[in-house]
């Protein structure tokens, strides 16, 4: 019995060991564990020896499938190694082979510029908020210490839903979010949609981009306000561009000003980008008035603060030199990517 085993285990190993294909380590497996093979002949008779020897034998039986075994699972993964092999090498990709350039989207130059600029705030220690473009009156204009009468609140210049509800005109509305939220110190820029009642032309777009700033603390001056302004345009547009605080009027802050840049194109000569002027107006800024910091909560008496805005679309149509705003808003791709 002994010997037969040992037989039956040489077979299996020298077939195994020729075996060429994974189907053949099949059919060595059928041959030889199958339920009705030589293995399984030889365990039915087991039965029939003495009892004496049966344990052993039985022991020598197990040792033998368990090394068929073992031997049928190496082949295999050494074939199936073999097969992945020769799969991988038929499929590689041939790198230099030339293919057709895919058209790939692009970033939107509102959008290219508005990251520009929250990168540089960012730098600055400013967090970036944002605000809904449905908004309250209360924080487009009461709060924000806009006269009762104030033009900028007729049906012909603001889009409202009801009395007290409207699309922003202005992302001064997070100045006051803001304020009400958190307690000063304040820093913090605030980029979005905006929305007036203007007739589509080649500058103007009844819905349009700004990006909102404030700083709220002790002790902050028309000297914090200046400095953070320059840093500002030193980094976007240059560090030789030179700027120019034109006075100028807001409901919400006072003293107020607008900011002018020395022409990036002509460097102040005058062009047609500046309009002979030498200068670009940018952005529009002041120190927070009282009577609205009071209005969100703050104390006027401890705190005072800076704010500012800018239209995005202006700034993007000066940076990119594009002539007419509508440009911003058609998604033309041959427009778009350009930038
Ligand atoms: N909200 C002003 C505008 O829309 C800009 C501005 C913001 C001016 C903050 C001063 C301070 O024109």
């Amino acid at each position: 019995m002994k010997e037969r085993l040992e037989n039956l285990r040489k077979a299996a190993i020298d077939q195994l060991k020729e075996a060429g294909s994974l189907d053949r380590v099949e059919e060595i497996r059928i041959n030889f564990l199958g339920k009705k093979n030589e293995l399984a002949n030889l365990m039915k008779e087991m039965g029939k020896l003495p009892s004496d020897i049966r344990p052993e034998m039985g022991k020598v039986a197990n040792e033998v499938r368990t090394e068929i075994e073992n031997f049928i699972e190496n082949k295999k993964i050494e074939f199936k190694e073999i097969l992945l092999n020769e799969k991988l090498e038929k499929e590689s990709i041939d790198v230099t082979i030339p293919v057709d350039v895919r058209f790939v989207g692009k970033m939107h130059p509102i959008t290219l510029v508005i990251s520009e600029i929250e990168k540089i705030f960012m730098s600055m220690g400013f967090s970036i908020e944002e605000g809904p473009e449905v908004d309250t009156v209360a924080n487009n204009f009461d709060r924000l210490n806009a006269p009762k009468y104030h033009p900028s609140r007729e049906m012909s210049d603001t889009f409202y839903f009801t009395e007290d509800l409207l699309l922003r005109t202005q992302t001064s509305t997070v100045q006051a979010r803001t304020m009400m939220r958190d307690k000063p110190p304040i820093r913090m820029i605030s980029p979005g949609r905006c929305f007036r009642y203007d007739t589509p032309d080649a500058t103007h777009s009844p819905m349009f981009h700004q990006i909102e700033g404030l700083v709220v603390a002790e002790n902050i001056t028309l000297a914090n306000l200046k400095s953070t302004l320059e840093t500002f345009v030193s980094m976007f547009f240059g560090d030789d561009i030179k700027t120019k605080f034109r006075p100028h009027n807001f409901p919400f802050t006072e003293p107020s000003a607008e900011v002018d840049v020395t022409c990036f194109k002509c460097n102040g000569k005058g062009c047609s980008i500046c309009k002979g002027e030498g200068w670009i107006e940018i952005l529009g800024a002041g120190m927070v008035h009282p009577n609205v910091l009071e209005n969100c909560g703050i104390d006027s008496k401890k705190y005072t603060g800076f704010a500012f805005g800018m239209g995005v679309e202006r700034i993007a149509m000066l940076k990119y030199g594009i002539e007419d705003i509508r440009l911003l808003y058609e998604n033309d791709s041959r427009f778009l990517s350009q930038f």
